[in-house]
């Protein structure tokens, strides 16, 4: 081997069996003192230069119809404005951009000021630019705007609904191989004559993501070239699709999205707004920063769709199930076809021999949804487990018995093994951590006092999904370590788990390793969705630095002199920086790095997992949209697996409900960082929790206009509501899902406690809430 040799696939991969492996210590997030000290930047602090020019927006009162006139006489007179953007003047100077479905990277192919048409209510209507934010907003308010109104349709029920088929194009997260409502055998046949049935309909509600900071955007040009700031999960899309609207080439666009504070699912896909933003910057030839609103945010980005579900399940009297039928609609807006086909998951949580799907998408007078944590799971898994729940009842059995009944290590759809699967383990240890044995099966039989108790439990399940990825690591000789990979830090501690990657590969201390992310001149990284960033980037990271490991082993046992000449290069390690071999043999790192220069040593990496065509990570991310390369194993199915356990507390007369106490295994492979892993997991469970009890964005039936746009009527919860949590991870080892066998756990923890705690409310009180929320008047008996 010579040192123009590739180096071996197994020496850039081989584990640093070191016996001092950091990966997978509980260690507190890297930038955590900046969180706490206020030190810690976030897109939405960034304003494009000294002298920024502000943006308000002013969005459509109605939802369906056309912009008649825009009288702009009142708004010209506010002083410090600067330009006034509608369709008048923007019009054709925007490309509408394309949707994921095609390729592209929009959340909408509503183009907001292309034409006078109003496709939702609150769509963008002007975007007003002025010397300060309260002149933006004055003029913004001082429009006067006359439409052409039309009858929209608000929601499922409303007249005048378009219903259609699910588009063979799936546009849902992350299932560019998503099988289309899958089945087997005869399901009508064995639910017909089935001994035990359980034939129900579900809804769930509206849902925003609300993160705590809002949908900004500052945009600078300097010449050609176009500086954005904006928080974002997926800054490669957003370049690549912030080009297309804008004719001009990627690589002129420099995408900035520092710490975010909170995305949830909001910030994958690119919104209209931030053409707009560019746009006005180009006009005034000043940066503009756009702070939409909070109400803003309700209309301007995507949303958790509403849905219906009918579940039918039959069963045998010892619990099998000989049939699962799941039937779900789901509310788009009338031109885009986005929907999260949540029976991909729901058919393969359980064996079944009969199973049928089907997914129908409603269009309406909305703007169209997208993706918003576990986007196919959480309302599918709804109506799963509480069908689920219904059943166990029919039956006169426990639910946790039930499952075990129909527990696989096969899917029923087409025979494929888990790659790795202890759904029942985690049943087991969160049944005995929560003291499931001291329940009384009846519902209403449990009480403290004026308090009715109910417990309740479901599953969770979330596939693993790993993406192409990039990553320059730079190791300096003093054992200074620089990762450098194009992620984005949403709050689930990214950050600290590249970090623990490269330290632990490289022997340095984890305060020694800086990352490097948020911007888009770095090496590509998925979406920051689908649970996938842990996954796809710290394996690309271990690859860069097992190639700088291999590098100076091979170098070291080359050398004609050295305490290492002559070793195999196989079990040197780097280690408490020194070069190590395994019988003991060592030499400083500055030592071993003087071999190949004397400076810095640097490695770029690429991992492209299975079943996606080789063309190059950047090549992958370029015209594919936002989801390229979600891949899927041909033969085995790959998913994370746990259990829920709640504790509700109903009021004999008031029917207020309480959460006091709620319990969670989950299995995920490999947990990088249990710390951050745990905290992680507790957030989903909160969320499950509040998705069931309070969690909802209502809609005006007659306007189609969202009326609880504030975080004082759109109920997220605080702490009075949240009583103890337990989490519990369990170990597990997975060694097809990818080199580090990581699962992924960010959706994980609120899949499936909605149905948890609507199973509790009706152990509780007897009272079955099919539809989501639960709330006290649902319950009033
Ligand atoms: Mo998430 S909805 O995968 O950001």
């Amino acid at each position: 081997m010579t040192e123009a040799d590739p180096l071996p696939q197994s020496m850039l991969l081989a584990p640093a069996d070191t016996g001092k492996s950091v990966i997978g210590s509980a260690t507190s997030r890297i930038e955590a003192h900046l969180k706490v000290t206020g030190a810690a930047r976030y897109g939405s602090d960034e304003y494009g230069g000294s002298n920024p020019a502000h943006a308000y927006l002013r969005t459509s009162s109605i939802a369906r119809g056309r912009v008649v006139h825009i009288d702009e006489t009142e708004a010209r007179k506010v002083p410090g404005v600067l330009a006034i953007l509608t369709h008048a003047n923007v019009g054709d100077r925007i490309k509408p951009g394309k949707t994921f479905s095609d390729k592209g990277y929009m959340g909408s192919s509503i183009a907001p000021l292309a034409s006078d048409r109003i496709a939702h209510a609150g769509q963008i209507v002007a975007l007003v630019v002025a010397d300060s934010y309260e002149a933006a907003r004055d003029a913004a308010q001082r429009l006067d705007i006359a439409y052409a109104e039309e009858v929209p349709s608000a929601t499922f029920g409303s007249p005048g609904l378009m219903e259609g088929l699910a588009n063979p194009k799936p546009q849902g997260q992350g299932n560019d191989a998503a099988d289309e409502n899958p089945k087997v055998g005869d399901a009508a046949g064995a639910f017909a004559s089935a001994a035990v049935k359980v034939d129900q309909r579900y809804a769930t509600p509206t849902q925003h993501h609300n993160p705590i900071e809002l949908f900004t955007t500052a945009c600078a040009w300097s010449g050609n070239k176009l500086t954005v700031w904006e928080p974002s999960q997926n800054m490669y899309g957003f370049n690549y699709g912030l080009a297309d609207q804008l004719g001009i080439p990627a690589d002129d666009i420099h995408t900035l999205s520092p710490l975010v504070g909170g995305a949830f699912g909001s910030r994958g896909s690119l919104t209209q707004r931030t053409a707009i933003v560019a746009l006005a910057a180009k006009m005034v030839g000043r940066p503009v920063r756009l702070e939409c609103t909070r109400a803003d945010g309700f209309t301007i980005a995507t949303y958790r769709a509403e849905t219906q579900h009918r579940v039918r399940l039959g069963a045998r009297h010892d619990g099998k199930l000989t049939a699962l039928i799941h039937e779900g609609w789901e509310i788009s807006s009338r031109p885009d076809d986005y929907k999260v086909a949540g029976t991909d998951a729901s058919t393969r949580l359980y064996a079944c021999p009969n199973v049928d799907s089907h997914v129908t998408i409603v269009h309406a007078d909305r703007n169209t949804p997208g993706f918003m944590r576990a986007p196919p799971e959480t309302p599918y898994l709804f109506a799963l487990e509480s069908a689920m729940d219904e059943l166990a009842h029919a039956l006169k059995m426990d639910p946790v018995e039930l499952r075990r009944v129909n527990d696989t290590q096969t899917e029923p759809i087409r025979g494929l093994p888990y790659t790795s699967r202890a759904l029942m383990p985690c049943f087991d240890v969160g049944a005995a951590a929560f003291g499931w044995s001291k329940r009384d099966p009846a519902p209403g039989s449990m009480r403290d006092g004026d308090w009715l108790i109910g417990w309740g439990c479901a599953s969770t399940m979330y596939p693993t999904q790993v993406a192409p990825a990039a990553a320059r690591v730079t190791l300096s000789p003093s054992g200074r370590v620089t990762v450098q990979t194009a992620t984005h830090e949403i709050g689930q501690g990214v950050m600290t788990v590249i970090a623990l990657t490269a330290a632990d590969r490289l022997g340095v201390p984890v305060a020694h390793v800086t990352v490097e992310i948020g911007d888009s001149k770095l090496p590509p990284a998925p979406v920051s969705g689908g649970s996938n960033s842990t996954a796809s980037v710290c394996n690309v990271v271990a690859k860069a630095c097992g190639d700088i490991r291999a590098r100076l082993a091979i170098a070291a046992v080359r050398a004609k002199t050295g305490p290492l000449a002559g070793v195999d290069p196989a079990t040197v390690m780097l280690v408490d920086g020194q070069l190590a071999s395994a019988d003991g043999k060592s030499e400083p790192l500055a030592n071993a790095l003087r071999r190949l220069g004397g400076g810095a040593v640097e490695a770029y990496a690429e991992n492209v997992p299975h079943g996606v065509p080789p063309d190059g990570v950047q090549g992958l991310y370029k015209g594919k949209g936002a989801l390229a390369g979600g891949a899927k194993l041909k033969d085995r199915i790959q998913f994370a697996f746990g259990a829920h356990f709640i504790e509700v507390r109903v009021h004999r007369l008031t029917r207020e409900v309480r959460a006091p106490r709620v319990v969670g295994a989950f299995t995920a492979g490999r947990i990088m960082n249990p710390k951050t892993a745990k905290s992680q997991l507790m957030g989903g469970q909160i969320w499950g929790i509040s998705a069931a009890l309070h969690e909802a964005t209502e809609i005006d039936r007659r306007t189609a206009r969202y009326y609880n746009v504030d975080l004082a009527e759109y109920l997220v919860p605080v702490n009075a509501d949240i009583g103890t949590i337990e989490t519990i991870i369990l170990p597990e080892t997975d060694t097809q899902v990818n080199d580090l066998g990581i699962k992924g756990i960010g959706e994980l923890g609120n899949v499936g406690l909605n149905a948890a705690t609507a199973n509790a409310v009706f152990h509780a009180t007897g009272v079955r809430v099919r539809e989501l929320p639960v709330r006290i008047e649902k319950i009033l008996v």
